[in-house]
């Protein structure tokens, strides 16, 4: 039995990956490798679509590399790379845009609201060629599943198109993915917000927990979150958003029920759970920040990793690309 290729990307756009993005992705991730043909790539390219600084992107590469690898995903078990280390990408991705119509790539609604929020002048071209190039990304490896949050579903629905044009134009080349929208079972809110979802670009992040913040940062965020009114702790969105927040994080990582976590602080007030909960989030994530600062310690051997892992992504992308170019009858 040939096992199921599944391909997903992430930005390196942030210090740290948070709590929300942990859950809602990187772990699930993980969870794929077991019983997948796995390839994750962090989507360098697609950082330079809005003005970076050199140092910065660099740095927040290496540790996204960091943290993914410090979360379990591991690079014997899957092919982990940067994007930029397959050139192939790039080459299938001018492919890809020769094949997308104007009016198509027009209709992106994640362009559409970023370069209206910048204005078209200092919108880059790359950015509405963006989806072109995250085409390329899936199409080159010939994945199956594509696991994304709800908002890429509309770039994979691209994706599907491009492929079925190109198969139906010049014959079977690529296999048609199948968007894998990841339902975070425990969707995780802001601790000062608790009715929006947890976000790198939360206008304070004290409601924010970052894996690389340390357990003291951490701790005092999760007792200072937002109090509810009332004082027993029960779940119950609209009447109590921050203790049902705090209850689905303790539940994620504790594994214990709802149900469970009600009857534990039956008694006890808002500041026993909110101490119980720091302290399962701040043991959680300890390991996980420690292996990471430990990668970060030597950035020759995780550069070593992340070329290894291109090596291997190089393989599939090169018999891809070949393939695409003969059957669009570019001379061999
Ligand atoms: N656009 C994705 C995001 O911002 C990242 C990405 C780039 C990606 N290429 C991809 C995700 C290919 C999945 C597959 O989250």
């Amino acid at each position: 039995m040939t096992c199921k290729r599944v391909l997903s990307g992430i930005q390196p756009t942030a210090d740290s990956f948070h709590l929300g993005n942990y859950l809602g992705a990187v772990k699930q991730w993980v969870q794929l490798q077991e019983d997948h043909d796995v390839f994750f790539f962090i989507a360098d390219l697609h950082a330079l679509t809005i003005e970076t600084d050199p140092a910065l992107l660099r740095k927040r590469s290496l540790l996204s590399a960091a943290q993914l690898i410090a979360s379990g995903v591991d690079p014997q078990k899957c092919t982990l790379f940067l994007q930029s280390h397959v050139s192939q990408h790039n080459q299938l991705g001018w492919i890809m845009e020769c094949l997308a119509g104007f009016g198509e790539a027009s209709r992106m609604t994640q362009f559409k609201d970023k370069s209206q929020k910048t204005g078209t002048d200092r919108t880059a071209v790359g950015l509405f060629t963006y989806p072109m190039l995250q085409a390329a990304d899936i199409l080159l490896y010939q994945a199956d599943r594509v696991p994304v949050g709800e908002d890429q579903r509309q770039h994979i629905e691209l994706t599907r198109d491009l492929a079925g044009r190109f198969n139906s134009r010049y014959g079977q080349t690529f296999q048609i993915p199948e968007p894998h929208i990841l339902k975070s079972g425990a969707k995780i809110n802001d601790l000062q917000d608790p009715t929006s979802k947890m976000s790198k670009s939360a206008a304070s992040m004290q409601g924010v927990i970052e894996i690389m913040d340390t357990a003291e940062i951490n701790a005092k965020k999760i007792k200072s979150s937002m109090t509810d009114a009332g004082r027993e702790i029960r779940f119950d969105q609209t009447e109590k958003p921050g203790i049902s927040n705090l209850m689905t994080i303790h539940s994620a990582l504790s594994g214990s029920s709802i149900a469970d976590i009600e009857k534990e602080f039956e008694n006890k007030g808002y500041g026993d759970f909110k101490g119980a909960v720091a302290e399962i989030v701040v043991e959680y994530l300890r390991p996980i920040r420690a292996k990471a600062v430990e990668l970060l310690e030597d950035e020759t051997a995780l550069v070593k990793i992340l070329h290894e892992g291109a090596e291997k992504a190089r393989v599939v992308a090169e018999k891809t690309l070949a393939l695409t170019y003969k059957n669009l009858g570019l001379v061999q």
